[in-house]
């Protein structure tokens, strides 16, 4: 679909661009009075291609842990940092969770093409999971790694993690190792949800074809040294950051999770929101049927048509009983199910976060190329009567993005105490200053101002070093320090002769993912 085509098509199912002028997170009856997308003004920083991690004045940066920086006496901190999560353990002291989601094997392992060794898998595979940090707030009020803490530790490739699932899942019971692991969640009971997003390039992907199945060539080769199923990886796993220990929840389906953001009901059970991170993929939700449990209970899948969730529970439908033995099959081929009942195919559905005054649930769809669609949007969903668990939703596009609007490519989301909107963006690095993406720069972090001086506007607070992306950020509880990913600085380099940045380290030196604490004036004015 081109792109004036796409732009056609949300007007006919309710597009709003930006409501200016009104409370900006209103309900849905405010659309009368939206204006167009070419009304916001743009707020903060120029766009940027410089290699660095430029910061809106007010703020400054410190780096809080770097790729290899050791965390105890055997372990490191591994590659591409995403997903962060806060756990408090008092005013000073949190467990701090970071996704580690993918190599770059030119800078992890050293590999330079041709058949990798078992040794270079070893090394990748150990730099791709998750780290477990205690940080520690100092007296200067800065948040520092407690390095060698006995609460510090890896999930890695490698990390034996079993099937939360009365079957076992393609003939076992534990998984090797968690890996692509993008976004994730907190359960309101202070364990991590850690979403396995693009595992078929570490194992490829399991292909079934007229009752045939076959396995698809993985880019990182691991498939060479591991005989591991695709069907292993590509579901949400839940980490006790108290001890590490982990499972796989088979209950929220198989698929790019990108993220799970969790929500208890009145009575204890919980809701978690999760998108599959494709063109044309899904969103879904989970409804559990008891307290403090991911196990039990049923998933569904969006129809933005029909405004429903739509059961994957085989019972509910008898189609679905035809095509499918088992549940634990449907588990399995989640997509494939949620095309077979109707699901609506979106624009690629990244991070989801839900409006702490009001509720709704935002959903970042990143772009669909396929359907011409660049820039992407922000959807905004309303559940019925304000329940979580209900099966009929309403919904907008909430912030679309474009020349005119100034951001393109939407990904994580983060509610800041006063409920302002704070999303990162995600162009591939080598789009960066390419058509349609000339005016954009680098890759950044912006701000949706819900109320005060610049209500209804966007404002670009930091943009990212060459070929990064920021990912993962994180509010601390009081809201005077942001944590963010700097994942993927240098992704393009030729060679280790040739390198597209040099940050953090500056000079020369093989550029590093590294989470940053971000603070100063400017995060002060708004707690
Ligand atoms: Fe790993 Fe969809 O971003
Ligand atoms: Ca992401
Ligand atoms: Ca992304």
């Amino acid at each position: 679909m081109l792109r004036r085509d796409f732009l056609n098509f949300l007007g006919k199912v309710g597009v709003v661009s930006l409501p200016l002028g009104i409370a900006p997170f209103g309900l849905l009856n405010s659309c009368s009075n939206s204006k167009k997308t070419n009304d916001l003004k743009r707020l903060g920083i120029e766009p940027s291609t410089e290699d660095n991690l430029i910061l809106i004045d007010g703020l400054d940066y410190e780096v809080l842990c770097a790729w290899g920086d050791s965390i105890n006496n055997v372990d490191y901190f591994g590659y591409n940092n995403d997903y962060t999560a806060f756990i408090p353990i008092d005013n000073d002291s949190a467990i701090f969770w970071v996704n580690h989601e993918y190599p770059k094997p030119l800078f992890v392992s050293g590999y330079q093409g041709g058949l990798k060794t078992k040794e270079q898998v070893d090394k990748e595979l150990y730099n791709v999971g998750g780290s477990i940090l205690k940080i520690k707030r100092t007296q200067a009020g800065k948040w520092k790694v407690v390095k060698g803490d006995k609460l510090n530790k890896r999930i890695t490739g490698h990390t034996k993690i079993p099937f939360y699932w009365d079957e076992a899942i393609f003939g076992k019971s534990a998984a090797m190792g968690t890996l692509g692991n993008c976004s994730g969640g907190v359960t309101p009971w202070g364990t991590i949800l850690t979403c396995e997003e693009n595992y078929d390039a570490f194992y490829g992907e399991a292909i079934i074809q007229d009752g045939e199945r076959t396995t698809s060539d993985p880019f990182l080769q691991y498939n060479k040294y591991y005989d591991n199923p695709p069907e292993h990886y590509g579901w949400v796993v839940e980490v006790n950051p108290l001890t590490g220990e982990s499972k796989k929840l088979v209950a929220l389906g198989r698929f790019m999770h990108e993220c799970a953001t969790i929500q208890e009901l009145d009575d204890g059970r919980l809701v978690v929101y999760t998108g599959d991170d494709t063109n044309n993929q899904c969103l879904y939700k989970f409804i559990s049927d008891k307290p403090g449990s991911l196990k039990e209970g049923k998933l569904y899948v969006a129809s933005l048509e029909q405004k429903k969730w739509l059961s994957l529970d085989i019972n509910d439908n008898e189609a679905l009983k035809e095509h499918f033995k088992t549940q634990t099959q449907v588990q399995i081929r989640t997509r494939e199910a949620a095309h077979f009942i109707g699901a609506t195919p979106l624009d690629r559905p990244e991070d989801i976060d839900i409006d702490p005054i009001t509720g709704d649930v935002f959903i970042s769809l990143t772009n669909n190329k396929d359907k011409g669609n660049a820039h992407g949007s922000i959807l905004k969903l309303h559940e019925k009567e304000g329940d979580k668990s209900s099966l009929e939703f309403d919904y907008e596009h909430f912030l679309t993005g474009g020349p005119e609007s100034g951001f393109t490519c939407p990904d994580n989301l983060a509610f800041d105490k006063k409920g302002n909107l704070w999303f990162t963006t995600d162009m591939s690095g080598y789009l960066v200053g390419v058509p349609p993406y000339e005016s954009f720069g680098n890759n950044g972090l912006f701000v949706f101002f819900r109320s005060g001086p610049h209500q209804g506007q966007l404002a670009q607070i930091a943009s990212a070093p060459v070929d990064a992306e920021l990912t993962g950020p994180t509010f601390s509880p009081d809201g005077k320090t942001l944590f963010l990913s700097v994942q993927h600085p240098g992704e393009y380099s030729k060679s280790l002769k040739d390198l597209s940045s040099d940050w953090p380290d500056k000079n020369g030196a093989i550029p590093k993912p590294a989470v940053v604490s971000i603070q100063g004036p400017f995060l002060d004015s708004l707690v």
